[in-house]
C-alpha cells in the first residue's frame, strides 16, 4: 500500500480552508429557527424593543465566554465532545470523560432529527409556492394540518436529508465550508430584500412599533431576563457540541476571538431581520403574531396569499429560511457523524449514512406537529443546557482557566484580561446552570 493510501480518513482531518469559510459555518449553524420562529415572537411577548437590551447583553456575554470556549476546546482536543471531555478528565487520570461527551452528541442527535422534518416541511413550502398550491389553498391551517399530520411529510422529510447528505458526504471544506459560503450570504440578501417589501406594506407601521417601540417596564420583569438569556442561549447554538466540533476543524492560526464576535453579531442582525420581516408583515394583514410552526406555516403563508406578488415573496422567503435552517441542520448531524467517525474509525461516507438513516427512521414519528414540539422541548430543555454546562466545566476547569484562555488566544492578537478569567469560570458555568433549571421550571426558556 502506498504512502498515501495508508492515510485513512480518521487520520486526515479535514479543515476550514479560511477564517471566513469557518465563521460563515458557525453563523450558518447560529441562525436557525431560534432566529425565525422564536426571537420576533418574544420580543412582542417582553417589551418590544426593550428585549433587546437584555438579550444583547446575554449573547455578548454569552459569545466571549462560552462561545470563544467552545470553538477553542474543539481546536484543542481536535476531536468532537467524546474526544474533548475525555481528554480533558485524562489531565486528572480518569478515564470517563467519553461517556459524559455521549450527553452533548445526543443533544445534537436530538435537535438534528427535529430539525429534519421542519427542513422538510420548508422544502415542501417552497414547493408549494412554486406550484402555487400553497397561495391557491382556502384554508391555510388545513393545508398545513396535512402536512404536519402522522408521517405526513415523509417524501419532502426525506429529501431533506437526501440533500443534507450530499452536503455532508463532500466533508468540512468541500461540503459545509462551500455551502455556507454560498447559503449564508444569499440569506441576508434575501432577508433584506423582504424587510425593503414588507415594510413598504399599508399598515406595516404598526408592526414596526411593536417591534422597535420599547415597553420599559417589562425589564422589571424577571421573566424578560431569564427568556432573553434563553434565547441567546440557544441561538448561540451553546450545547457542547456543534460549536466544538467546528472548532476542530480550526487551524491554529485562526483568530477565534474576532471569529466569536463575528458569530454573536450577525446571529443577532439575523434575528432582528426576521423580526422586522415577520411581524410588520403579520400586523399589515390584522393577524396575530403566534410562536412556532403557525407562525411559520399559518400566519405567513396567508400573509402572503394578501400580498402582491404574494407567490414571488413567498418563494424568497422559504428558499432563505430553508437556507437559515439547512445551514444548522448541518451542524448539527456533524456532531454524531465526527463521534462515529472517530469512535469507530469508519469511513466519512459510512459515518454519514449510519447518522442520516437513524435520523430519518427516528424522524418519522417525530413528523406529527404535537410530537415534535415535545420533542423538541424536551431535547432543549434537558440536554442542551447539560452539554453547554459540562463542556464548561471540562474546559474552564478540569483544562483549567490559565490553558483555556491561552487556547483561545493563539491566533489572535488581542489578549484576553482577568474579566474574562471570572466571566467564564464563575458566571458562565452559573448561566449555564440557570438555563438548564430555569428551562425545567418555565417549559423551556429557548
Ligand atoms: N442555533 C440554532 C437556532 O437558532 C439551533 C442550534 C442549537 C444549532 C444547538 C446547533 C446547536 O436555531
Amino acid at each position: 500500500m502506498s504512502k498515501k493510501e495508508n492515510l485513512t480518513s480518521s487520520e486526515k482531518r479535514d479543515s476550514f480552508t479560511s477564517k471566513t469559510g469557518f465563521i460563515l459555518a458557525c453563523i450558518g449553524s447560529a441562525v436557525g429557527l431560534g432566529n425565525i420562529w422564536l426571537f420576533p415572537y418574544r420580543v412582542g411577548q417582553f417589551g418590544g424593543a426593550a428585549f433587546l437590551i437584555p438579550y444583547i447583553i446575554f449573547i455578548v456575554l454569552l459569545g466571549y465566554t462560552g462561545l470563544m470556549g467552545e470553538f477553542a476546546f474543539g481546536r484543542m482536543s481536535q476531536t468532537g465532545p467524546i474526544g474533548s471531555f475525555k481528554m480533558a478528565l485524562e489531565t486528572k487520570d480518569k478515564k470517563w470523560g467519553g461517556f459524559l461527551g455521549i450527553i452533548p452528541v445526543f443533544g445534537a442527535f436530538g435537535i438534528a432529527v427535529g430539525y429534519a422534518v421542519v427542513v422538510g416541511w420548508f422544502i415542501r413550502f417552497l414547493v408549494g409556492f412554486i406550484t402555487g398550491s400553497a397561495i391557491s389553498s382556502a384554508d391555510s391551517g388545513a393545508y398545513f394540518g396535512q402536512i404536519a399530520g402522522p408521517f405526513g411529510s415523509t417524501v419532502w422529510h426525506l429529501i431533506a436529508l437526501v440533500a443534507v447528505t450530499i452536503v455532508l458526504t463532500s466533508g468540512v471544506s468541500k461540503g459545509i465550508e462551500k455551502m455556507n459560503k454560498i447559503m449564508m450570504p444569499a440569506f441576508y440578501v434575501l432577508f433584506v430584500v423582504l424587510v425593503v417589501k414588507v415594510l413598504t406594506l399599508d399598515g406595516a407601521v404598526d408592526g414596526l412599533k411593536y417591534m422597535v417601540f420599547p415597553e420599559w417596564s417589562s425589564l422589571l420583569s424577571p421573566k424578560t431576563w431569564i427568556y432573553a438569556l434563553g434565547q441567546a442561549f440557544f441561538s448561540l447554538s451553546l450545547a457542547g457540541s456543534g460549536m466544538i466540533v467546528y472548532g476542530s476543524y480550526l487551524k491554529r492560526d485562526v483568530d477565534i476571538i474576532s471569529s466569536a464576535k463575528n458569530t454573536v453579531i450577525f446571529d443577532t442582525l439575523g434575528a432582528f431581520l426576521a423580526g422586522l420581516i415577520i411581524i410588520p408583515a403579520v400586523f399589515a394583514f390584522g393577524l396575530d403574531p403566534a410562536a412556532g410552526p403557525p407562525l411559520l406555516f399559518i400566519t405567513i403563508p396567508s400573509v402572503f396569499k394578501l400580498m402582491p406578488f404574494g407567490r414571488l415573496f413567498g418563494i424568497i422567503f422559504f428558499v432563505s429560511v430553508l437556507f437559515a435552517s439547512i445551514t444548522s441542520l448541518m451542524n448539527l448531524l456533524e456532531v454524531p457523524i465526527e463521534a462515529v467517525q472517530s469512535t469507530f474509525k469508519l469511513s466519512r461516507k459510512l459515518s454519514v449514512a449510519i447518522v442520516v438513516i437513524a435520523a430519518f427512521l427516528i424522524g418519522l414519528f417525530v413528523e406529527n406537529g404535537d410530537v415534535l414540539g415535545s420533542w423538541m422541548d424536551f431535547v432543549s430543555i434537558y440536554i442542551i443546557p447539560l452539554g453547554a454546562f459540562i463542556a464548561a466545566v471540562m474546559f474552564f476547569w478540569v483544562i483549567g482557566i490559565e490553558k483555556a484562555k491561552s487556547e483561545i488566544e493563539c491566533g489572535s492578537e488581542k489578549k484576553l484580561g482577568k474579566l474574562f478569567e471570572i466571566s467564564a469560570k464563575y458566571v458562565f458555568v452559573f448561566l449555564t446552570i440557570f438555563v438548564l433549571i430555569a428551562g425545567i421550571l418555565l417549559g423551556g426558556i429557548g
